[in-house]
Formats: structure tokens, C-alpha cells, sequence
């Protein structure tokens, strides 16, 4: 590599790359460095950021760089031929973050789309698009999005992506299991190794294996992106054990996603919350449910490992606690009060975990699944009193992790006690299974759970919702084989939630 050096470390325009090193340089590259793509996300009414991450040998834990800090160029322009530039930049990509890229982008239009493209002395980027959110006090008419998750790499081709691109959403909300630890013994298409990642260069290596993947890069490259952390992202909860490894998992998520938040090098956490504001149409309290729930795996004494892997137990004392938290107290506390302080018209929870109950009945037990809301009960119960008691805005709940399209009216519960009237729709997978064992309980007691309305287990997707001041549309936009990276789209089913009426209907 030829490098011209530079002293120092400007940066022209605005930047946000953590660590800069004292000096960088511009190294005449023989490969494209760009083989990751370019990705845009945490977008406000007048910011967004902008990520790449320079790797000519992307499945290199290094990504084939050196040491060597690298100064790379930005431009923002308002078409896509780049013609009308609006911001340039320099950034500097350093080795202690993986040489990737954040650029935090400020004094952007509201709802307005950008282009955008990275380039070093020798290579440009592909050209990215994104897209601002509307001004908080817009009187915005319609918009739509997307609730996706569970992308597991072994199981089948990101195919979900193409057809996302093609229904055009002003973002996507990526509810987490945006990589797999694990294959689960899937060997459709391998990991770069079936070892779990734990050390920051096994996590950049499967981080990038998964951004290789084309369908992924070309979404990214043009709809702006919302994450969340989910189990697969890092390690569960709060073992102390694992530590060095969520430190780990948290700095290449970071590494490889357009997102603010990243704390620092060493630090166990990541700010993840985000009220994501849409015009006067709708808030969206995206959470985090994995840095503060308390322990999940409880009432060992019901679990039957050959039903749903062991993930259904009986509520034993320890889960029913009024002092179980999934969120922490200060997370609750913030959700409530965008909750109660909601001036549009759809007052939204994106959750990773399914929130309202499902009941499985099983060797003449209630079980619940230990992974989401069911083992959180209490903490459930308060957020669901607010919901029910607040008049600001329409309710309604987003979230995924089951890799299977649900559709529930929560007031439709048949204990009492459980009922919670608002309506929740599960996102399936992009491409993670939902094999029988998980699949054949559920079925099995749909019968015992008249919340839930539409179940389809079979496929994998996502969902597109289209949003006005009266009407919330989603439709579960379903992939005909995800083990073909040509697969054809289908709508599963439409819904209809129509404003100030309880419940919701399947259209079609
Ligand atoms: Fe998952």
C-alpha cells in the first residue's frame, strides 16, 4: 500500500468516529475497501447517521488493514448523481474501531432524502440513499415502514431485503438477531466457523460474513435502519461471567451498524433506547429488553427440554415478583412517559419479544415461553395499565423474536386478570427457522389462546406497515423459500386497525 501521510488529525465538516489517532493516512488501495457496503440509520427530523467500514478482505478479522488510521472522504448531495452536494467531510477510520465509519450528519431538511458516498484517495463507495423523518410538528398525510428480525445466516439467504427495497418504506425497524451465535446445526450456507463467537475478532468476523451478504448491503444502501439487541446479538442478560464477551459483541455491533450510542471501548452497555417521532402521526418507543431485564431462566422445576426446546416453564414464584423488571426502573420510567406524553395519533411500543400472553397448556401446566413479556409479568402489568388508562394516541405493539407472523388482540385474553386491550403484530424472521418443536406448541394451543388472531408459522419475512391518521395497515409480506436467493414475495395477510376502535381486522 502506498500511503501519503498526513499530520494531525482535521476533520472538515462533522464526524463521529471515537477514537482518532494523532496521525493518518490516505493509502492507495489495490482492492476495494468497500466490500461491506455503506449503511444509514438513527435518523432524526434533522440528522442521520452515515456508516462504512474499509475491509478489501472483509472475512479477515483485521478486514486486510493495517494499523494505520485511514482518512476517508464523505459527501451528501440531494440527488442521486451527486450533483448537488450539500455536506463533505473527513473522517478518520481507525484500527481500534475496525476502520469502520459513523458520521453523525446534523442540519439535514426534515423528510427529505440524501444521497451519499465514502471515498479514499483511490476508491469511491457505492452511493447510499437515506431518508429524514418528517418534522415533529408536520402535518404529515401517510408513511409506511418495516419490522424485521432474526436473520440467521446458515438458514437461508437475507432474499427478505430485495422485496423491502422494492416496497420502498421510509425505514426499517430491525428488532434484533441481526447475526446468529449459533448455526443450531444448520448447514444451508456456513458461518466462516461453527465456533460461537466471544473474542471482538470472532465477532468482526461474523459481523462481516453477514454483511457480505447482497441482499443485506443493498437494503442498507437504501433505507435507513432502527436496531435494537437481541439474545443472538450478545450474550443473554446480565451474566457476570460473560462480560469481556458482551463488551465484545457490543463494540462490533457497533462497529458494523449505522447507529449512535456506542459508549467506548470496554464499556458494558450500549444506549439503545430511541423515541422514534414521526410527524403528527405516530410515536415509536423503540426498546431495549435485554441490558436490564432480570434473570429469565427460573422455574427450572417445569421444564420439559423435549417441549419447545425448554422454553415453556410454569410461573413459579420467582417470575411472578412484583419487582421483576424487564425494562429497569429508569427504562419504565421513560416508556411510560412517552406513553402518557403522546401528541399523534399511534402511541407505539417496538419490543423484541412478543408482549401479550400465550398460554401453553402442556402435561396439565400453564407454561409460558421465558424469553419475552410471559416472564415479566408484573413488570407487563404496569405498562399495560398505562395503556389502558392513557388517551394520548392509539395503541399498539410491534415485535418479533418467534421467527413466526402473529396477529393478537390482547382484549380478547381469556383471563381477565391478563387482558390488556391493544393489538400486537409479530414480525417472522428474515431467514432464522422456526422448526416444529416450536412451531407444533403453539398450534396445538392456538385454540387456548383466543387472543391470537392469525398465526403462520411456515414462513419466513417481515412486516410493511402504512400508516395514516386514521388507519394502520400491516401486511405480512411472506418469502416463498428463503433457501432460494431469487424467492418470490407474497402477502400473507393484510390487517386493518382503524383508530379509536378496539381490535383490528384481516382484510384480506
Ligand atoms: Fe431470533
Amino acid at each position: 500500500m502506498k500511503r501519503r501521510a498526513f499530520l494531525g488529525s482535521t476533520i472538515l465538516g462533522l464526524s463521529a468516529t471515537t477514537l482518532v489517532p494523532a496521525r493518518a493516512s490516505a493509502p492507495e488501495f489495490s482492492r476495494n475497501p468497500f466490500t461491506l457496503g455503506v449503511a444509514s440509520g438513527d435518523v432524526t427530523d434533522n440528522s442521520a447517521v452515515l456508516w462504512t467500514r474499509l475491509a478489501p478482505e472483509p472475512l479477515q478479522a483485521d478486514g486486510g488493514m493495517d494499523s494505520s488510521g485511514v482518512l476517508v472522504n464523505w459527501e451528501i448531495a440531494l440527488d442521486p448523481a451527486m450533483s448537488r452536494i450539500v455536506q463533505r467531510g473527513e473522517s478518520v477510520a481507525s484500527s481500534e474501531l475496525a476502520h469502520s465509519v459513523h458520521v453523525e450528519l446534523e442540519n439535514l431538511n426534515a423528510n427529505q432524502e440524501y444521497w451519499y458516498r465514502f471515498s479514499t484517495t483511490s476508491q469511491h463507495s457505492q452511493i447510499g440513499r437515506t431518508k429524514t423523518l418528517p418534522d415533529t410538528k408536520s402535518q404529515l398525510q401517510s408513511l409506511r415502514f418495516v419490522t424485521a428480525s432474526c436473520q440467521n445466516y446458515s438458514h437461508g439467504y437475507f432474499v427478505a431485503y430485495e422485496h423491502m427495497v422494492k416496497d420502498k418504506p421510509d425505514f426499517v425497524i430491525h428488532l434484533g438477531d441481526y447475526i446468529y451465535d449459533t448455526s443450531f446445526g444448520a448447514t444451508f450456507r456456513k458461518h466462516e466457523t461453527e465456533k460461537r463467537p466471544e473474542t471482538l475478532d470472532e465477532f468482526r468476523r461474523r459481523h462481516a460474513l453477514y454483511k457480505t451478504d447482497e441482499h443485506l448491503q443493498h437494503a442498507h444502501a437504501q433505507i435507513p435502519f432502527f436496531t435494537t439487541i437481541d439474545n443472538h446479538d450478545a450474550i443473554e442478560d446480565k451474566d457476570p461471567d460473560k462480560a469481556a464477551q458482551r463488551i465484545a459483541a457490543y463494540q462490533a455491533w457497533y462497529e458494523h451498524m449505522p447507529v449512535r450510542g456506542f459508549v467506548g471501548p470496554g464499556a458494558n452497555r450500549f444506549d439503545l433506547l430511541r423515541k422514534i417521532q414521526l410527524g403528527n402521526l405516530a410515536q415509536i418507543s423503540l426498546l431495549d429488553a435485554r441490558q436490564f431485564r432480570d434473570k429469565k431462566d427460573l422455574c427450572r422445576d417445569s421444564m420439559d427440554s423435549k417441549f419447545g426446546f425448554g422454553n415453556y416453564r410454569e410461573r413459579c414464584k420467582e417470575i411472578i415478583k412484583d419487582e421483576r423488571s424487564m425494562l429497569g426502573k429508569e427504562q419504565e420510567s421513560w416508556l411510560i412517559n412517552n406513553l402518557q406524553n403522546n401528541s399523534t395519533s399511534w402511541n407505539v411500543i417496538a419490543s423484541p419479544g412478543p408482549f401479550l400472553p400465550f398460554h401453553f397448556q402442556h402435561g396439565g401446566k400453564d407454561l409460558r415461553y421465558i424469553g419475552a413479556w410471559d416472564a415479566y409479568p408484573a413488570n407487563r402489568k404496569r405498562i399495560a395499565e398505562v395503556v389502558a388508562q392513557s388517551s394520548s394516541g392509539h395503541p399498539l405493539i410491534l415485535s418479533g423474536d418467534v421467527h413466526s407472523f402473529w396477529a393478537l388482540d390482547g382484549s380478547l385474553t381469556r383471563d381477565p386478570d391478563e387482558r390488556i386491550p391493544v393489538v400486537e403484530f409479530v414480525t417472522s424472521s428474515i431467514s432464522a427457522n422456526w422448526p416444529e418443536p416450536l412451531n407444533k406448541p403453539v398450534m396445538d394451543n392456538l385454540n387456548n389462546n383466543p387472543q391470537v388472531k392469525f398465526y403462520e408459522g411456515e414462513r419466513r419475512g417481515y412486516l410493511l406497515h402504512e400508516v395514516n391518521k386514521t388507519e394502520w395497515k400491516t401486511t405480512a409480506r411472506a418469502m416463498q423459500d428463503v433457501k432460494d436467493n431469487q424467492s418470490r414475495a407474497f402477502d400473507a395477510a393484510n390487517f386493518l386497525v382503524r383508530k379509536g376502535e378496539s381490535g383490528f381486522t384481516q382484510t384480506s
